[in-house]
């Protein structure tokens, strides 16, 4: 796994496939393992770059609270590492927090938005409460708490035994200083509306259909803001679309990112 030192700090990534640079941003709290039948057969078109962000994965933690403006700052700086001047910016949940942060920071790089069963709205002070919540707790009492919690919303019920091992095995081996940092970023990030409604170029939201954690209703939001987007609802799938379909995804992603060629 080839890997960029950004401020003395490993930033680890995959880079895999041929054609568009595609910066895809993994959700909380998992790694870039997240996208592994992505990895295994990349997406037809497309170059992807999956990077660990900070702490998670092989990559370094920077002290302090993981904002999505840091990790986006990572990605750009990986960008930069890889003297890619834009790319196809997109990300799954939390990864899609980073993804408008990103588009936020700097617009000039972003080619087009994959938004994947994310929302662009901010946490309300309950939600911001719960974030602190599971920071103190993943603290305490390690990573599994943090999976326990989420395993049972992640996935829809008819997913495969294999897969929600395999997901349960990625959160469990995330450390949790990561976890607690970037639980606590999350609570700071601030409504993506206005990025999103002045985002002049192609973008693509998915949605599983029985995503419980950001459902369709919330992809519609940002399907209203971004001017011609265009929405996928996958169906059987809750809130990993990429791994639970991954034909489906593929075949989605594959379509849209033909027609930036
Ligand atoms: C994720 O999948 O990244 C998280 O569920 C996002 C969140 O907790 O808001």
């Amino acid at each position: 796994m080839p890997r960029v030192t950004i401020s003395g700090r490993a930033l680890h990534y995959e880079d895999v496939g041929q054609g568009v640079p595609f910066l895809l941003l993994h959700g909380f709290p998992l790694g870039s393992e997240s996208f592994w039948p992505q990895l295994e057969r990349p997406i037809a078109g497309a170059r992807l770059i999956v990077p660990d962000h900070r702490g998670f994965g092989k990559s370094d933690l920077v002290p302090g609270v993981s904002t999505m403006e840091a990790l986006a700052d990572d990605g750009l700086a990986l960008l930069d590492a890889l003297q890619i001047p834009s790319a196809i910016v997109g990300g799954v949940s939390m990864g899609g927090y980073v993804t408008i942060a990103l588009t936020r920071r700097d617009p000039g790089r972003v080619k087009a938005l994959v938004l994947i069963d994310t929302q662009s709205l901010a946490d309300d002070d309950a939600g911001k409460q719960r974030r602190e919540a599971v920071a103190q707790d993943v603290e305490k009492n390690g990573a599994g708490v943090v999976a326990e919690a989420m395993l049972p919303r992640l996935l829809a019920p008819e997913c495969p035994a294999e897969i929600k091992a395999r997901v349960d095995r990625l959160m469990r081996s995330s450390s949790p200083a990561a976890i607690a940092a970037a639980s606590r970023g999350m609570a700071t990030r601030t409504d993506g509306k206005d990025i999103l409604s002045r985002f002049g170029g192609p973008c693509l939201v998915i949605v599983g259909e029985k995503d419980v954690i950001t459902p369709p209703e919330k992809a519609q939001v940002m399907v209203d803001l971004v001017k011609g987007a265009q929405l996928e609802v996958i169906p059987n799938a809750g809130h990993l679309t990429n791994l639970e379909q991954p034909e489906l995804f593929r075949a989605a992603v594959e379509r849209f990112v033909s027609k930036l060629a």
